[in-house]
């Protein structure tokens, strides 16, 4: 009921404050914060995104929480505490980690997300479950605190995580929100579609990175969306890319350079083909002339196949009659 939701509200505000605090203000938290300041986090982006560390004890948060009046059955359905098997106790859920606190679109903290501060600490991300409060295909990480801006600029920027939103924030590039690493839902496309109807993919660089923007542009298009692609190099992720680069050349070379969908595609259909391999040529047509198939607007189709028949040296009448036929056995 009400009153629950009330409570696990307030325990989540509650804790992201001390979780903070932990992290900015005690000897418990130095080691955390010094990893964090040594990968480019400042103090400042520390404070504006709650930032927090979750000590290493197994039932620190129990003792907060049962302290301040929270029944613990009602935390381990918030999802902040487990239940041991053998014995029923109440554990903390998060131990030892990065605490990222996530609100919901009005702004309220619902749920963690919490990041091991050793790599052989599996998984690299720890989050919340699904709870009563938390419902991850309905959460985008920052919507609510880059509405304004992304309603001014009339453009929001996807990312994959956490770092790549924030250390974005750093770069004066302050409208991105992350999907956390799932693939896009309904449900988020929904939140972007109250503020704007121009997207900028900007995924990590490896292969899943650009493999999952592709089906998100698919899924964007479907939704009536204007998308672009932003792409880094060397299978960086943009957090990296700003560590290694720097603001400028992010502002500048990725976000500024970002490519129309049919551009991005035009690239990703290149992807695992030898285009010097004549059955790869073919095939990449194939693949475009699919692309331009679905293209609405007469300008841009024409622009795409007399590419076609520039780059492969084919004629357009040849690249038209295929097209022709595909499009007549798409029927
Ligand atoms: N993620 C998750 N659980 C994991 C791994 C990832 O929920 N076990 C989510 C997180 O939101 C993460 C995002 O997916 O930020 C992207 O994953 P990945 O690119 O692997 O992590 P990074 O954000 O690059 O993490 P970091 O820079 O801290 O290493
Ligand atoms: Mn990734
Ligand atoms: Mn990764
Ligand atoms: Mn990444
Ligand atoms: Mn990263």
């Amino acid at each position: 009921p009400r009153e629950d939701e009330k409570q696990m509200l307030q325990a989540h505000e509650l804790l992201s404050k001390f979780y903070h605090h932990l992290l900015l203000n005690t000897k418990e938290g130095q080691e955390a914060l010094e990893y964090l300041l040594s990968r480019g986090f400042t103090t400042e982006s520390i404070s504006k995104f709650q930032i927090g560390w979750s000590l290493p004890s197994w039932d620190f948060t129990v003792k907060f929480l049962q302290k301040r009046g929270y029944s613990l059955d009602l935390m381990e359905a918030a999802g902040l505490l487990v239940r041991r098997e053998k014995d029923q106790s109440f554990l903390d859920r998060f131990r030892g980690r990065i605490m990222f606190p996530i609100t919901n679109p009005k702004g309220k903290v619902v749920g963690f997300s919490g990041r091991s501060l050793h790599s052989d600490d599996e998984p690299k991300y720890l989050n919340s479950p699904e709870t009563k409060i938390f419902n991850k295909s309905r959460i985008l990480y920052n919507f609510h605190e880059s509405r304004t801006i992304i309603r001014r600029k009339q453009q929001i920027i996807l990312f994959e995580g956490f770092a790549d939103v924030i250390s974005a924030s750093g770069a004066s590039v302050e409208n991105g929100v992350a999907t956390m690493g799932t693939s896009l839902t309904e449900g988020q496309i929904g939140l972007i579609k109250r503020l704007t109807d121009s997207v900028v993919i900007c995924y990590d660089g490896d292969f899943a990175g650009v493999e999952a923007a592709f089906r998100a542009g698919n899924l964007l298009l479907n939704h009536q969306l204007s998308i672009r692609v932003a792409m880094i190099p060397e299978r960086l992720d943009p957090d990296d890319y700003i560590s290694k680069y720097g603001k400028e050349k992010f502002q500048q070379d990725v976000i500024g350079a970002s490519l129309t969908f049919m551009a991005f595609k035009l690239r990703y259909y290149k992807l695992n083909k030898n285009l010097n391999d004549e059955g790869d040529r073919l095939q990449y047509i194939e693949d475009i002339l699919k692309e331009i198939i679905h293209l609405t607007n007469a300008v841009e189709k024409d622009y795409y196949l007399r590419y076609l028949a520039e780059e492969f040296d084919v004629s357009l009448e040849a690249l038209q009659q295929q097209l022709a036929e595909i499009g007549g056995a798409l029927k």
